[in-house]
């Protein structure tokens, strides 16, 4: 197991002992990051609610919504219709059996592109996303979908998470993620979490520029042994890259 902690005690404590008992896609090593970041934001006063779009059993869920301060909540989207309809009830289940009080946790069953922006904000309740995880549909129409649904109600120091980047299986989906970046400039790319395996994939952090120096070298400094020194060249500026086993290859 790779030795990685949050620095947030529950989500610590659930990623160390129940994270992998929890049916799930997301590795342990980006839940750790995402919950350094999540508690990062709850120490600097940045508020809102935290989203995931495609919860399925919780896995990912359940880490961030043990970040959550007070006052706040966590939205879970999801169709809840796979592989079979029990998905909702082990979903219901396991968030209860982790420590998410049922008060904290909204469930919406619902498909990402039949809700507006408007819909969710009417359901988070006029308050903005501090970190959204978007782990739908793995194409490209879905996730530019999911990405314009979430702008519209990020918080001006968000965080959008987005899963199975640079995937083999879904090599198109990276070009939604470049024509948003295209067609909204002050966002930028801020860290990219490599994958631990095939099944557990790398993710991408976005925020927007004016924001970076919130996260970049705090990210840079809690996980420094994790840093690919070389960082991904965006052409325009590199961005910060976090992998499990950094090394660069032997040229003798
Ligand atoms: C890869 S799984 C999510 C894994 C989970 N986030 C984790 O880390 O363990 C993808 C989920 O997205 C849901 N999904 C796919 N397309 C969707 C859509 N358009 N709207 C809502 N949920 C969707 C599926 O039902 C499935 O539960």
């Amino acid at each position: 197991m790779i030795d990685i902690a949050s620095g947030h005690p529950a989500i610590d404590r659930y990623l160390a002992e129940r994270y992998e008992q929890v049916r799930g896609m997301s590795s342990r090593f980006a839940a750790a990051i995402c919950g350094h970041l999540i508690r990062r934001q709850s120490a600097l006063g940045v508020a809102g609610e935290l989203v995931e779009i495609g919860t399925f059993e919780g896995r990912f869920f359940i880490a961030m919504a043990l970040g959550l301060a007070p006052g706040e909540k966590a939205v879970g989207i999801d169709r809840f219709d796979w592989p079979d309809a029990g998905v909702e009830d082990r979903f219901v289940a396991n968030c209860v059996a982790h420590g998410i009080p049922p008060d904290r946790c909204l469930r919406w069953k619902a498909d990402s592109r039949e809700i507006s922006t408007g819909d969710l904000r009417k359901k988070l309740g006029e308050r903005p996303v501090r970190f959204v995880h978007i782990d739908s549909h793995h194409s490209r129409d879905c996730l530019t979908n999911d990405l314009d649904l979430v702008h519209g109600v990020l918080h001006r120091d968000g965080i959008i998470c987005l899963d199975d980047m640079l995937h083999p299986g879904y090599p198109m989906v990276v070009k939604a993620v470049f024509d948003y970046l295209a067609r909204h400039p002050a966002m930028r790319l801020l860290c990219i979490i490599d994958r631990e395996d095939i099944v557990a994939a790398p993710k991408f952090l976005i925020c927007r520029r004016d924001s970076l120096s919130l996260y970049e070298p705090d990210l840079l400094s809690a996980f420094s042994r994790f840093h690919f020194t070389l960082n991904a060249d965006m052409e325009t500026y590199f961005a910060l890259v976090l992998t499990p086993r950094p090394r660069l290859a032997e040229i003798g």
